[in-house]
């Protein structure tokens, strides 16, 4: 094993047995949520709050409203509901998301699943034409991509439930950023450019993020939203209700529709969020808090962490201990792809996926010499084929976090924009498996346990987590569709070796999806002898020609009360501490 000393005993020692193990119902569970490992100790010395977020206004508007009295989830209702008006890329209220969310009093750990829901028309094929073939794009483009949004939902949710200001006053800073604009920065007008003809094709959209003629606008033009201030007024006056009920549904019905959708006003005003116990693993001591299905980001972090927790990578040249990471991710995707879906819908083997047994078995099959192709580890077959959402991270000063990741799919959604609404649409309907074995868009595959269903939700990659070792704590996650998991992966590895959060934003990825049977890896992600010497165990690189992610990462130490908070410099955010 070429100085890699398997530090658990081995179960099963081969393939054979891990493919046995897939199948056979579960075993129980060596270590799922009933671990409570590195119990944290919490400083008595004072410490800061901090936000990171994808964009400067919106972690200002979360710091306005902390100083304001608001805790970490009043500041993540102002930040998502900013990002909509001052982000509408990557997330959205027409999009949803994941809030996970720590309570310092009693130390309750939950997730609020914000997540999209299909239509109440939706059904397995509706992609596909009579014979059975995918129609080209129609998961991604107009408003029959778009699955009924959450993130409305989730606002009103967790301002009555976890929040200590109203609604109407953690909604005034993206009113105010909708009504009197914000200056048009790089990044945005990139996607701008990348959308400009599905912008053009919807009218409202075409009004707010192009110019008259057409066009996209210089950096700098102030963008200004009406109708979407109207909206948020709506959800600040109303609750919920606002979005989901009257003249704002009553239009994004009539929008919709007009575009050839299927949503009705039942499907609106049927949305609920639930809210969901987050999964809690252990890594060498660590403990790390993750979400749960309709999310597969939690198990396969956990997954990929427990076979690597019995490796010895002291000795190890730093080429096989980046193969052994790369063979941990290829194994958890596999398992993404197979088994997960919406739990509200389908049983799924999660205390098994996340036992240290199973690991040990996956971890059997892992040679440190060698890759393993992908289809040595049958699964699903994946035809050959070929971005955006957003994560922050808050902290306040009495130490309840929350580690939000929100989308709408691709940049901009669909792009289509109800008129009337100022709402951009999701097109989340492609994150559903929507012919077996057929790539979506980030070349995932998936299984009949992500198929569309009448509301259902979509399996995601978003992967918001916290990690708590005895001295302090990481809340942690990013953008990046399928990358997501790898990445937020290594954020936590180094994390636990010890790196700071500027370091761990920036650090560049290495990324194993299981199928495409390739590593992906972004510049200065290996190094020349790592190259040579992954190519000699058989892996296949890619190197990627952009970049993934946009992670925001708030660290905090409890002995001295240091609070770090980071902002990917891929992107234009910025961590605020105070
Ligand atoms: O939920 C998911 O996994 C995807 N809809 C996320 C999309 C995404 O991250 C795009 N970003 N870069």
């Amino acid at each position: 094993m070429a100085g890699v000393t398997p530090r658990a005993p081995r179960v099963g020692g081969l393939l054979w047995s891990l493919l046995a193990l897939s199948i056979i119902s579960a075993p129980p569970a060596a270590r799922a949520d009933a671990a409570r490992p590195a119990v944290a100790v919490h400083p008595a010395v004072a410490h800061k709050a901090a936000i990171a977020s994808a964009y400067p206004l919106a972690s200002e508007a979360g710091q306005e409203i902390l100083k304001a009295g608001g805790n970490a989830f009043d500041a993540a209702v102002a930040v998502a509901a900013a990002l909509a008006v001052v982000e509408p890329t990557s997330s959205g209220l027409g999009g949803g998301g994941f809030f996970l969310l720590h309570r310092q009093s009693d130390g309750l750990d939950t997730m609020v699943d914000a997540r999209e829901k299909a239509p109440g028309a939706a059904s397995r094929d509706m992609y596909l034409d009579k014979a059975g073939n995918e129609i080209p794009n129609s998961s991604t483009s107009g408003p029959l991509s778009s699955a009924i949004p959450g993130e409305p939902a989730a606002f009103e949710y967790l301002a009555r439930k976890y929040g200590k200001l109203p609604l109407k006053q953690s909604l005034q800073p993206a009113i105010r950023l909708a009504r009197e604009g914000f200056p048009l920065y790089q990044r945005m007008q990139y996607a701008i450019k990348a959308k400009r003809d599905i912008l053009a094709r919807s009218p409202d959209a075409a009004k707010v993020f192009l110019t008259a003629d057409g066009n996209v606008p210089e950096v700098g033009t102030v963008i200004k939203q009406p109708e979407l201030a109207n909206t948020l007024e709506a959800i600040a006056a109303q609750g919920a209700r606002g979005f989901y009920e009257g003249r704002v549904a009553q239009n994004l019905v009539a929008g919709v529709r007009a575009g050839g959708g299927i949503w009705t006003l039942e499907d609106l005003k049927n949305y609920r969020i639930v809210e969901r116990k987050p999964l809690v693993g252990e890594y060498h001591g660590v403990r790390i808090v993750t979400a749960p299905p309709p999310s597969s980001g939690g198990i396969a972090v956990l997954d990929s962490l427990n076979i690597l927790a019995g490796f010895d990578f002291h000795d190890v040249d730093s080429a096989t201990h980046k193969h052994l990471i790369i063979e941990a991710m290829r194994r958890a995707y596999r398992d993404r792809a197979i088994f997960l879906g919406d739990p509200d819908f389908i049983k799924m083997p999660l205390q098994q996926l996340m036992s240290v047994d199973y690991a040990a078995g996956q971890r059997s099959s892992i040679r440190a010499d060698k890759a393993m192709p992908s289809d040595l580890l049958p699964g699903i077959e994946s035809e050959p084929k070929g971005m955006n959402t957003t994560h922050f991270s808050v902290l306040d000063a009495a130490g309840n976090r929350a580690a939000v990741t929100i989308t709408v799919n691709l940049f901009f959604g669909n792009g289509y924009m109800p008129a009337g609404t100022g709402v951009l649409l999701n097109n989340e309907m492609d994150d559903f498996s929507t012919k077996p074995g057929r790539p979506n868009v980030f070349g995932l595959i998936g299984n009949t346990a992500n198929s569309i269903a009448p509301n259902k939700r979509s399996l995601s990659s978003m992967s918001p987590t916290f990690v708590e070792t005895r001295n302090g704590l990481m809340i942690i996650g990013s953008p990046g569709g399928s990358t997501i998991i790898s990445q937020v992966l290594l954020g936590v590895l180094n994390y636990v070796d010890g790196m700071n959060a500027a370091d761990i934003v920036k650090y560049p990825h290495y990324h194993h999806q299981y199928l495409p049977d390739e590593v992906n890896y972004e510049q200065g992600a290996l190094t020349g002898d790592e190259i040579s010497k992954l190519e000699s165990m058989g892996h296949k690189l890619r190197l990627s020609n952009r970049q993934w992610g946009n992670m925001q990462v708030i660290t905090w130490d409890f002995a001295n009360g240091k609070v770090e908070a980071a902002s990917d410099p891929r992107g234009e955010g910025e961590g605020l501490v105070y």
